[in-house]
Protein backbone atom coordinates (compact mmCIF):
# COMPACT_ATOMS: atom_id res chain seq x y z
CA UNK A 1 0.00 0.00 0.00
CA UNK A 2 1.42 3.39 -0.83
CA UNK A 3 2.11 5.80 1.87
CA UNK A 4 1.69 9.93 2.16
CA UNK A 5 5.42 9.21 3.35
CA UNK A 6 6.97 8.31 -0.06
CA UNK A 7 9.05 9.92 -1.31
CA UNK A 8 8.65 12.53 1.30
CA UNK A 9 11.69 12.28 3.37
CA UNK A 10 11.42 15.02 6.10
CA UNK A 11 7.68 14.15 6.64
CA UNK A 12 9.05 10.55 7.05
CA UNK A 13 11.57 11.39 9.45
CA UNK A 14 8.84 13.42 11.54
CA UNK A 15 6.72 10.49 11.86
CA UNK A 16 10.34 7.82 12.52
CA UNK A 17 10.99 10.23 15.37
CA UNK A 18 7.27 9.93 16.81
CA UNK A 19 7.97 6.12 16.43
CA UNK A 20 11.27 6.19 18.29
CA UNK A 21 9.11 8.30 21.01
CA UNK A 22 6.44 6.20 21.17
CA UNK A 23 8.89 2.65 22.04
CA UNK A 24 10.49 4.84 24.36
CA UNK A 25 6.87 5.31 26.70
CA UNK A 26 6.08 1.84 25.77
CA UNK A 27 9.40 0.74 27.34
CA UNK A 28 9.36 2.78 30.31
CA UNK A 29 6.26 1.72 31.46
CA UNK A 30 4.54 5.28 31.09
CA UNK A 31 2.22 3.76 27.92
CA UNK A 32 -0.16 1.13 29.39
CA UNK A 33 -2.82 -0.18 27.00
CA UNK A 34 -3.95 3.06 24.82
CA UNK A 35 -2.09 5.20 27.45
CA UNK A 36 -0.41 8.55 26.20
CA UNK A 37 -0.88 10.11 22.79
CA UNK A 38 1.61 12.69 20.33
CA UNK A 39 0.54 15.32 17.86
CA UNK A 40 3.32 16.76 15.56
CA UNK A 41 2.44 19.67 13.22
CA UNK A 42 4.05 18.85 10.14
CA UNK A 43 2.61 21.47 7.98
CA UNK A 44 6.23 22.64 7.23
CA UNK A 45 6.77 19.26 5.98
CA UNK A 46 3.64 19.34 3.40
CA UNK A 47 3.76 19.91 -0.75
CA UNK A 48 1.11 20.67 -2.51
CA UNK A 49 0.49 17.34 -3.88
CA UNK A 50 -0.37 16.47 0.13
CA UNK A 51 -2.53 20.12 0.06
CA UNK A 52 -4.92 18.56 -2.51
CA UNK A 53 -4.84 15.27 -1.37
CA UNK A 54 -8.65 14.33 -0.74
CA UNK A 55 -10.16 13.39 2.40
CA UNK A 56 -10.91 9.93 3.19
CA UNK A 57 -13.03 10.44 6.19
CA UNK A 58 -15.80 13.08 6.78
CA UNK A 59 -15.09 16.36 8.53
CA UNK A 60 -15.54 15.99 12.10
CA UNK A 61 -15.27 18.81 14.73
CA UNK A 62 -12.81 19.40 17.48
CA UNK A 63 -15.16 20.91 19.98
CA UNK A 64 -13.74 24.35 19.35
CA UNK A 65 -12.72 26.96 17.77
CA UNK A 66 -8.68 27.38 16.92
CA UNK A 67 -8.33 30.36 14.46
CA UNK A 68 -4.52 29.68 13.85
CA UNK A 69 -4.88 26.31 12.60
CA UNK A 70 -6.74 26.97 9.17
CA UNK A 71 -4.74 25.04 6.94
CA UNK A 72 -2.52 23.46 9.25
CA UNK A 73 -1.85 20.03 9.52
CA UNK A 74 -0.72 17.24 12.18
CA UNK A 75 0.26 13.63 12.34
CA UNK A 76 -1.75 12.44 15.68
CA UNK A 77 -1.91 9.08 17.35
CA UNK A 78 -4.83 7.17 16.93
CA UNK A 79 -7.57 6.69 19.70
CA UNK A 80 -7.24 3.58 21.68
CA UNK A 81 -4.37 2.93 19.65
CA UNK A 82 -0.88 1.36 21.32
CA UNK A 83 2.19 3.22 22.17
CA UNK A 84 4.25 -0.12 21.55
CA UNK A 85 1.98 -0.96 17.97
CA UNK A 86 2.31 2.43 16.64
CA UNK A 87 6.53 2.64 17.76
CA UNK A 88 6.63 -0.20 14.92
CA UNK A 89 3.85 0.92 12.89
CA UNK A 90 2.97 4.41 13.09
CA UNK A 91 0.81 4.85 9.85
CA UNK A 92 -1.43 1.99 11.18
CA UNK A 93 -1.39 3.20 14.34
CA UNK A 94 -2.35 7.20 13.75
CA UNK A 95 -3.36 9.53 10.86
CA UNK A 96 -2.63 12.78 9.32
CA UNK A 97 -5.29 15.36 9.17
CA UNK A 98 -5.99 18.74 7.59
CA UNK A 99 -7.73 21.60 9.53
CA UNK A 100 -10.41 22.52 7.37
CA UNK A 101 -11.21 26.76 6.84
CA UNK A 102 -13.85 27.06 9.17
CA UNK A 103 -11.21 26.41 11.99
CA UNK A 104 -13.77 24.18 13.68
CA UNK A 105 -13.37 20.88 11.41
CA UNK A 106 -10.81 18.71 10.44
CA UNK A 107 -10.73 15.39 7.97
CA UNK A 108 -8.32 12.69 7.61
CA UNK A 109 -6.44 12.78 4.36
CA UNK A 110 -3.85 9.63 4.96
CA UNK A 111 -3.12 6.80 4.81
CA UNK A 112 -6.22 5.46 6.64
CA UNK A 113 -8.94 6.76 8.68
CA UNK A 114 -7.89 6.45 12.01
CA UNK A 115 -9.91 8.29 14.19
CA UNK A 116 -7.33 10.74 16.68
CA UNK A 117 -6.76 10.67 19.85
CA UNK A 118 -9.79 11.62 22.25
CA UNK A 119 -7.22 14.22 23.70
CA UNK A 120 -7.35 16.38 20.13
CA UNK A 121 -8.83 19.20 21.90
CA UNK A 122 -6.07 19.60 24.53
CA UNK A 123 -3.43 19.06 21.92
CA UNK A 124 -4.67 21.67 19.01
CA UNK A 125 -5.76 23.74 21.52
CA UNK A 126 -2.42 23.97 23.09
CA UNK A 127 -0.74 24.04 19.04
CA UNK A 128 -3.22 27.14 18.68
CA UNK A 129 -1.97 28.91 21.16
CA UNK A 130 1.42 28.41 19.94
CA UNK A 131 1.57 29.69 16.64
CA UNK A 132 -0.25 32.81 18.17
CA UNK A 133 2.29 33.45 20.46
CA UNK A 134 4.24 33.32 17.54
CA UNK A 135 6.03 29.68 19.56
CA UNK A 136 8.39 27.64 16.68
CA UNK A 137 7.19 24.63 18.79
CA UNK A 138 5.68 21.66 16.76
CA UNK A 139 5.08 18.77 19.16
CA UNK A 140 3.07 17.77 22.28
CA UNK A 141 3.26 14.72 24.49
CA UNK A 142 1.08 13.39 26.56
CA UNK A 143 2.02 10.06 28.70
CA UNK A 144 1.49 8.63 32.12
CA UNK A 145 4.80 8.56 33.97
CA UNK A 146 4.45 6.16 36.66
CA UNK A 147 6.65 8.81 39.52
CA UNK A 148 5.50 11.78 38.68
CA UNK A 149 1.55 10.41 38.68
CA UNK A 150 2.73 8.98 42.25
CA UNK A 151 3.45 12.23 43.60
CA UNK A 152 0.42 14.28 42.05
CA UNK A 153 -1.63 11.90 44.74
CA UNK A 154 0.35 14.19 47.78
CA UNK A 155 -1.57 17.56 47.95
CA UNK A 156 1.26 18.96 49.23
CA UNK A 157 3.15 18.70 45.87
CA UNK A 158 0.71 20.23 43.95
CA UNK A 159 1.26 23.68 45.78
CA UNK A 160 2.88 26.62 43.20
CA UNK A 161 6.25 25.20 41.93
CA UNK A 162 6.46 23.19 45.26
CA UNK A 163 7.15 19.89 43.05
CA UNK A 164 9.36 22.18 40.40
CA UNK A 165 11.95 23.29 42.84
CA UNK A 166 11.65 19.30 44.52
CA UNK A 167 12.53 17.81 41.00
CA UNK A 168 15.27 20.33 40.55
CA UNK A 169 17.15 20.02 43.13
CA UNK A 170 17.26 16.27 42.70
CA UNK A 171 20.33 16.84 40.56
CA UNK A 172 21.60 19.86 38.73
CA UNK A 173 20.85 18.36 35.03
CA UNK A 174 17.20 18.94 35.99
CA UNK A 175 16.49 22.65 36.02
CA UNK A 176 19.30 22.72 32.92
CA UNK A 177 17.44 21.07 30.78
CA UNK A 178 13.49 21.65 31.91
CA UNK A 179 14.31 25.61 32.97
CA UNK A 180 10.84 26.13 32.93
CA UNK A 181 9.29 23.39 35.63
CA UNK A 182 6.33 21.48 36.03
CA UNK A 183 3.11 23.42 36.13
CA UNK A 184 0.07 21.90 37.53
CA UNK A 185 -3.45 21.01 36.12
CA UNK A 186 -5.85 20.17 38.86
CA UNK A 187 -8.09 17.16 38.39
CA UNK A 188 -9.61 17.45 35.29
CA UNK A 189 -11.98 15.07 33.22
CA UNK A 190 -9.83 13.33 30.36
CA UNK A 191 -10.18 14.96 26.58
CA UNK A 192 -12.63 17.80 28.09
CA UNK A 193 -12.38 21.26 26.54
CA UNK A 194 -11.81 22.43 30.65
CA UNK A 195 -8.89 20.08 30.53
CA UNK A 196 -7.29 21.92 26.91
CA UNK A 197 -8.01 25.51 28.57
CA UNK A 198 -6.35 24.86 32.09
CA UNK A 199 -3.21 23.23 30.11
CA UNK A 200 -3.13 26.39 28.20
CA UNK A 201 -3.15 28.90 31.22
CA UNK A 202 -0.43 26.93 33.02
CA UNK A 203 1.41 26.52 29.89
CA UNK A 204 0.84 30.34 29.24
CA UNK A 205 2.17 30.44 33.08
CA UNK A 206 5.63 29.54 31.48
CA UNK A 207 6.05 26.04 31.76
CA UNK A 208 6.89 23.58 29.40
CA UNK A 209 5.68 20.79 30.99
CA UNK A 210 2.26 20.50 33.04
CA UNK A 211 1.06 17.72 35.37
CA UNK A 212 -2.54 16.69 34.90
CA UNK A 213 -3.16 15.91 38.40
CA UNK A 214 -3.57 11.76 39.18
CA UNK A 215 -3.56 11.20 35.70
CA UNK A 216 -0.39 12.27 33.45
CA UNK A 217 2.00 15.08 32.15
CA UNK A 218 1.69 16.98 28.82
CA UNK A 219 5.04 18.70 27.25
CA UNK A 220 5.23 20.77 24.13
CA UNK A 221 8.73 20.91 22.78
CA UNK A 222 10.80 22.07 19.23
CA UNK A 223 10.15 18.43 18.15
CA UNK A 224 8.84 15.43 20.03
CA UNK A 225 12.53 14.48 21.02
CA UNK A 226 12.49 17.50 23.18
CA UNK A 227 9.45 17.24 24.70
CA UNK A 228 10.50 13.49 25.43
CA UNK A 229 13.70 14.62 27.19
CA UNK A 230 11.84 17.40 29.39
CA UNK A 231 9.37 14.54 30.84
CA UNK A 232 12.51 11.71 31.14
CA UNK A 233 14.10 14.18 33.30
CA UNK A 234 12.12 15.37 35.25
CA UNK A 235 11.10 11.30 35.97
CA UNK A 236 14.57 10.64 36.81
CA UNK A 237 14.40 13.31 39.73
CA UNK A 238 11.49 11.74 40.95
CA UNK A 239 13.27 8.48 40.81
CA UNK A 240 16.06 10.08 43.18
CA UNK A 241 13.55 11.11 45.72
CA UNK A 242 11.49 8.10 45.77
CA UNK A 243 14.82 5.72 45.85
CA UNK A 244 16.34 8.07 48.72
CA UNK A 245 12.89 7.69 50.62
CA UNK A 246 13.14 4.06 50.01
CA UNK A 247 16.16 4.08 51.72
CA UNK A 248 14.68 5.51 54.75
CA UNK A 249 15.75 9.41 54.63
CA UNK A 250 14.20 12.27 52.80
CA UNK A 251 17.40 13.83 50.17
CA UNK A 252 19.01 16.39 51.40
CA UNK A 253 18.64 18.63 47.56
CA UNK A 254 20.72 21.19 45.99
CA UNK A 255 20.51 24.33 48.12
CA UNK A 256 18.91 27.43 46.58
CA UNK A 257 22.07 28.65 46.17
CA UNK A 258 23.34 26.53 44.39
CA UNK A 259 20.40 26.12 41.79
CA UNK A 260 20.94 29.64 41.30
CA UNK A 261 24.02 29.12 40.29
CA UNK A 262 22.51 27.00 37.92
CA UNK A 263 20.64 29.36 36.12
CA UNK A 264 23.25 31.82 36.15
CA UNK A 265 25.78 29.56 34.61
CA UNK A 266 23.46 28.00 32.31
CA UNK A 267 21.29 31.48 31.51
CA UNK A 268 18.06 30.07 32.40
CA UNK A 269 14.76 31.74 32.56
CA UNK A 270 13.52 31.06 35.94
P1 LIG B 1 -6.26 7.96 23.42
O1 LIG B 1 -6.10 6.47 23.20
O2 LIG B 1 -7.60 8.45 22.93
O3 LIG B 1 -5.09 8.72 22.82
O4 LIG B 1 -6.28 8.24 24.99
C1 LIG B 1 -5.21 7.88 25.83
C2 LIG B 1 -5.08 8.78 27.01
O5 LIG B 1 -4.06 8.76 27.66
C3 LIG B 1 -6.20 9.69 27.38
O6 LIG B 1 -5.81 10.61 28.34
ZN1 LIG C 1 -3.97 10.06 29.46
Amino acid sequence: MSSILDNRPALAKEVADVAEVAGYLWQKGWAERNGGNITVNITDSIDDAVRSMPAISEPKAIGTCLPNLKGCYFYCKGTNKRMRDLARWPMENGSVIRILDDCEHYEIIADSPVAPTSELPSHLSVHNWLIGKGSTYKASVHTHPIELVAMSHNPEFLKKDVLTNLLWSMIPETKAFCPRGLGIVPYMLPSSVELADATIASLADNYDVVMWEKHGVFAVGENVMEAFDMIDTLTKSALIYIDSCAMGFKPEGMSQEQMREISTVFNLPK
